[in-house]
């Protein structure tokens, strides 16, 4: 299956109505582009073409970061999905055989999809990925003779007899390279839009003669966002599927409906993830552990056996290792647990190691930043960290450590000492009384 990708990725999105380029809008806390690269990719193209335009500074930086071998072609000014393929001509001058057309606002086409309307070319010159819709909304229209495609009608240019048709076209199509072309130049911007139609090669290739197949996919898969409604609707979908995905494989997941996945997340059979959990990019669960309601990570690896939250958050660069638990109000960044270790109420751990079977109390924070720069907080094994303790890093703490609640931890701490450093509490026996007083006279 060899192929080249074009992805057009050009056009400005105005009914987004918003400064950030339609195609880095994210789907899964990725820019929906990502997810059209990765189901390209997948195929192994022989060479990818991606065409920008509308912020194409901001788009090509940003594809570049995700894969250097990509070609980028800029279209300016933007005069249609026609004349965006047409700038692609020259990268490609020197590739011979078929190419393969996705529009980058259509993140969600499956690999399988796009292998079918590959492996379908054989039967004819061109063929498209139709869907049918009962409420298809500014899709092109498949206008068929028997199994035939005769010619898309985009629907600003459709009667209304033909607005009527439920096989729609997805955007995706696949042809010979010099073919495609070719029928290009003949395009003309004379409809409703003044824009050269991508669509518009079907008529021209009928016309000489040529064949053109419809390939179906499922109408969910085609979705193409255009307004902000769109995109809900496409993160919807993309969830359903991450959830589906997940559930087939073993993970429970109590209420699917409440936890939202990024792109890249990865969870183990075994793994029980409360209602309402959201997980941003690059999280790990191993099997066994247990995500409980209203956390937050990010950044994650989450080893085996292990418990977190209610109300956690994890931040990047965190890594637990087995049976490690996290409690409630408990935020971590860049700080790895050992195995078996908790921290279990109020903490916030910035910069952190924390060796193995350590237990950190209740309101102990790490002073990582000093207003300038970060600084490394080291706690050994078998530690017993009492409530309240603030370690002032950078700081050092061996292990078999015991720290007496509320010390201010500002210097290292030798392996199996006591650490102690607070004010002493005074009293006065009946004194309470006597404040009272003194505080409701004032009140008088
Ligand atoms: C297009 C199709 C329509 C199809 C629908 C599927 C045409 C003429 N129409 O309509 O038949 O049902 O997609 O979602 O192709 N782009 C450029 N340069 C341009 C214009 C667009 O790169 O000059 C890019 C856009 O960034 C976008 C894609 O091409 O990624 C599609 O363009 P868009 O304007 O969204 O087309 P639709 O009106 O949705
Ligand atoms: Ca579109």
């Amino acid at each position: 299956m060899s192929f080249a990708l074009i992805i057009l990725a050009g056009g400005k999105g105005s009914r987004m109505n918003s400064n950030l380029p339609k195609v880095m809008h994210p789907l899964g806390q990725v820019p929906m582009l990502a997810h059209v690269l990765r189901t390209g990719e997948e195929l192994k193209p022989r060479r990818t073409v991606m065409v920008v335009g509308h912020g194409a500074e901001q788009v090509s930086d940003w594809a570049k970061k995700v894969n250097d071998a990509i070609t980028i072609v800029v279209q300016n000014p933007q005069l249609g999905t026609a004349h965006g393929v047409a700038q692609a001509k020259d990268a490609l001058a020197d590739y011979h055989g078929d190419v393969v057309i996705m529009y980058g606002d259509s993140p969600l086409i499956l690999p399988s999809t796009l292998k079918e309307l590959i492996a379908s070319r054989s039967s004819s010159d061109l063929v498209i990925l139709g869907f049918h819709s009962n409420s298809a909304s500014g899709y092109g229209r498949l206008i068929m003779k028997g199994n035939l495609l005769e010619r898309i009608v985009e629907e600003k240019d459709a009667t209304e007899k033909q607005q009527q048709i439920t096989l729609c076209n997805s955007g995706l199509m696949a042809g010979d390279k010099d073919l495609i072309f070719d029928l290009i130049s003949d395009v003309h911007d004379d409809n409703a839009a003044s824009e050269y139609y991508l669509t518009d090669i079907i008529s021209i290739a009928r016309n000489r003669g040529l064949s053109c197949s419809v390939v179906t996919c499922p109408e969910e898969e085609t979705l193409g966002i255009n307004s902000q409604a769109e995109l809900a609707r496409a993160e919807a979908c993309f969830q359903a599927r991450k959830r589906c995905e997940f559930m087939e494989k073993g993970v429970t997941l109590v209420a699917p409906e409440t936890v939202h996945f990024a792109f890249d997340t990865i969870i183990a059979p075994d793994v029980k993830i409360d209602p309402y959990v959201i997980f941003g990019p690059s999280v790990e669960v191993n099997s066994g552990s247990h995500i409980r309601s209203f956390s937050f990570l990010e950044g994650a690896i989450i080893g085996e056996g292990c418990t977190v939250g209610p109300f956690a958050r994890l931040r990047p660069e965190t890594t637990l290792a087995e049976g490690a638990r996290v409690g409630n109000f408990v935020e971590l960044k860049k700080t790895e647990l050992g195995k078996n270790t908790k921290v279990n109420h109020l903490s916030y751990l910035g910069d952190t190691q924390v060796g193995e079977t350590t237990n950190i109390g209740a309101g102990t924070i790490t002073c990582n930043y000093d207003g300038v720069g970060k600084s490394q907080t080291k706690i050994g094994d078998r530690a017993f960290v009492g409530s309240n303790t603030m370690f002032v890093a950078p700081v050092t703490v061996g292990d078999d450590v015991m720290v007496a609640t509320g010390t201010v931890v500002d210097s290292d701490i030798e392996d199996g000492a006591l650490a102690i450093g607070r004010t002493r509490m005074s009293k006065k026996l009946g004194g309470a009384g006597k404040m009272f007083a003194l505080l409701r006279s004032r009140r008088k």
